[in-house]
């Protein structure tokens, strides 16, 4: 009898996104570092998938993306380029472009950028800048690798901004960041992440630009969302910032699991009969007689 299988899943692309900003559908990104969380939260129905320099704060202990590298963001996405593939496989694979590999010029970042694509797996590529990196974005994309913008609160630019802050807020910084936004949509970047800046701002932008403009603290008005999926799942108790909603409580459900993991150790209660195997026959027990006679246990401290 043959596996009834559905219809295959398509792999969503860039242009999908620009069908969807049109026709005003919402697109809904998440970040994942590794294959079992691609896997979820590609069948959970999500349409990108960002690697983001964020796995820097997340999963290597670091307080900055600043210390993040190229191989480790290679390392990370080829996971999860395996997650998505053993997976449903729909979403859409973007890698961020770490602190240091692209901001020195536009050779080096193509060389980088077809990395996280060779290598990677990734689908885009995304890096935070404006104006100023726009003949960056234009080579990347020439070279055949799409780029998403980032703009607003920028992480990889901490120390300059004097820390992690909402960005935009007057009007002059305002009109820099939409024009900011048009040097990076028409360098040719497929799409724009804007994080933590005014809500108005972030719709008169998203009326303005053409491209898909994805927020992140940025009101409800961006043609999508991305959150950093620890905070969305309810990881991390002690980072709760303004713009994070927990749809889960996934920290206090693992220390759950775990602390009757433990207990039951303890207790001898784990495993169970349903959890041991058995054998037939069996004669393998040698006990090992002592001089004096008694018995002892092979490997016991004398
Ligand atoms: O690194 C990251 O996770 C990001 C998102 C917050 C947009 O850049």
């Amino acid at each position: 009898m043959s596996k009834q299988t559905g219809p295959a899943l398509r792999r969503l692309s860039i242009n999908d996104f620009q069908r969807m900003k049109q026709a005003g559908e919402k697109i809904a990104m998440v970040t994942a570092y590794d294959a079992t969380m691609a896997r979820l939260v590609d069948a959970a129905g999500v349409d990108v998938v960002l690697v983001g320099d964020s796995v820097g704060m997340t999963q290597l202990g670091h307080d900055s993306t600043l210390p993040v590298t190229l191989e480790q963001m290679i390392h990370h996405c080829a996971a999860v380029r395996r997650g998505l593939d053993r997976g449903a496989g729909r979403a859409h694979l973007v890698c961020d472009m770490p602190f240091g590999s692209y901001q020195a010029g536009a050779d080096e970042a193509v060389k980088n950028a077809m990395r996280l694509v060779a290598e990677g797996g990734a689908e885009a590529v995304k890096l935070e800048g404006g104006a100023d990196y726009a003949d960056v974005v234009r080579r990347i994309v020439r070279a055949g690798v799409p780029v998403m913008g980032h703009l607003g609160l920028t992480p990889q630019s901490v120390h300059k901004l004097g820390g992690y802050v909402v960005q935009g807020k007057d009007q002059d910084k305002a009109e820099r960041l939409l024009a900011d936004a048009r040097a990076v949509a028409h360098a040719g970047a497929y799409a724009l992440v804007l994080e933590c800046i005014p809500a108005e701002l972030a719709r008169f932008i998203t009326g303005k630009i053409g491209i898909p403009i994805i927020g992140i603290g940025a009101g409800v008005h961006c043609d999508g969302q991305v959150l950093v999926v620890n905070d969305l799942l309810g990881l991390d108790d002690g980072f709760q910032p303004k713009f994070v909603k927990r749809f889960g409580e996934v920290g206090k459900a693992i220390h759950e699991a775990v602390h009757s993991y433990v207990s039951e150790v303890r207790q001898s209660h784990f495993p169970a009969e349903e959890q041991s195997f058995h054998g037939q026959n069996l004669r393998l027990l040698q006990l090992v007689e002592s001089d004096a006679g008694e018995s002892s246990v092979i490997g016991a401290p004398v």
